[in-house]
């Protein structure tokens, strides 16, 4: 059972996850959290993150640092994906169990579930097929992180568990013309669409994909949970359990830039899985459900958009 003033390191304590997992676990009165930048401590160097154990002794370790990218990134460069991921992953999640940590956190990725997987999908399908091609050193990487924790809750008796979080969104997401997020890319897109007075907004695809998206906050209350609640080998998916199509998307998210003009679906460009939704029974049965709306989720993400990537443009 976490003690308010327990050690607990957050890998990735910068990233879009890992800032709102900080936030989270302050929010619930947690003093003693240890974070630390790459630049202090760079999870490829398996030296140095021996030498962070040994010295900080941290008790509890949530896992969201890792090298994620999009479509275009991971086809490119399949090689450093597949390597720096199973390096963070090794050396953390190794050390960890060397130095003692009571609990640790690896948060995986709904991604490297089979290409072809029935849909909605269910903890059981993971390893049941081929990998989508285009991230499958990614989702190899991740497959050997979950995997490892497992086998060491397995071997060593240790509560070590993972997560498998469907697509993120919310405040602090990447808005680079380079994120293939699709709700950043359709805020921006939509927003520009706005300021320069289009009569349209190109949208790729047919808009008839269904993706499903977890406010980031929601993820972080989920990570909170399982690290004081669930101690079971079985990783869990987390997600709301409810899709919606790129149309429907587009079309809240217009409503929330305030955007008149015509959105205009471009089905010259690829739709990609035709749908993709995790089955969230188990984790709803425990006790974990989401708590934040999709039009609440999408206004504070547009507005956090406006605040910090283009108040100092416009
Ligand atoms: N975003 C999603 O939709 C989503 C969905 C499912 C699962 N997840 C999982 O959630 C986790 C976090 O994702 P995210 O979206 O928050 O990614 P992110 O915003 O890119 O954050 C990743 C973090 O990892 C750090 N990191 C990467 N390599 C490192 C290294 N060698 N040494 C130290 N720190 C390093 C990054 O530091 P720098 O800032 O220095 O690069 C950054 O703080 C990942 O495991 C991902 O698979 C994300």
């Amino acid at each position: 059972m976490l003690a308010k003033n327990d050690k607990i390191y957050i890998a990735g304590h910068g990233g879009l996850v890992g800032s709102a997992i900080v936030r989270s676990f302050k929010a619930a009165g947690y003093t003693n959290l240890i974070l630390k930048t790459r630049e202090e401590l760079d999870l490829l160097n398996q030296n140095a993150v021996t030498e962070f154990f040994k010295s900080e002794q941290p008790q509890y370790v949530v896992l969201a640092a890792a090298k994620v990218g999009g479509i275009a990134a991971n086809m490119s460069s399949p090689a450093d994906f597949l390597y720096e991921n199973l390096q963070i992953e090794t050396n953390v999640i190794w050390q960890a169990h060397l130095f003692g940590v009571k609990k640790l956190l690896f948060l995986a990725s709904s991604c490297i579930y089979p290409r072809e997987c029935p849909q909605p999908m269910k903890e059981d399908y993971l390893l049941s097929g081929k990998l989508e091609s285009t991230n499958e050193g990614y989702a190899l990487a991740k497959i050997s992180g979950l995997k490892l924790c497992e086998y060491i809750y397995q071997q060593f008796g240790k509560d070590f568990i993972s997560c498998m979080p469907t697509n993120i969104y919310g405040p602090g997401d990447h808005f680079d013309s380079t994120s293939t997020h699709v709700i950043p890319a359709l805020i921006r897109r939509i927003h520009e669409a706005k300021i320069n007075n289009s009569p349209e907004a190109i949208i790729w695809g047919s808009g008839l994909a269904r993706r499903e998206f977890l406010h980031v906050d929601d993820l972080a209350t989920a990570v909170l949970w399982l690290m004081e609640s669930y101690d079971q080998k079985e990783f869990l998916n987390v997600g709301i359990g409810i899709d919606v199509s790129i149309k429907e998307l587009a079309l809240a998210i217009k409503e929330v830039v305030g955007y008149k003009g015509q959105l205009v679906f471009d089905t010259s460009k690829p739709d990609g899985m035709p749908k993709k939704l995790l089955d969230v029974n188990k984790i709803n049965k425990l006790g974990w459900h989401y708590n934040i709306s999709f039009d609440e989720g999408l206004r504070q993400t547009y507005k956090w958009f406006l605040d910090n990537v283009v108040s100092d443009k416009e």
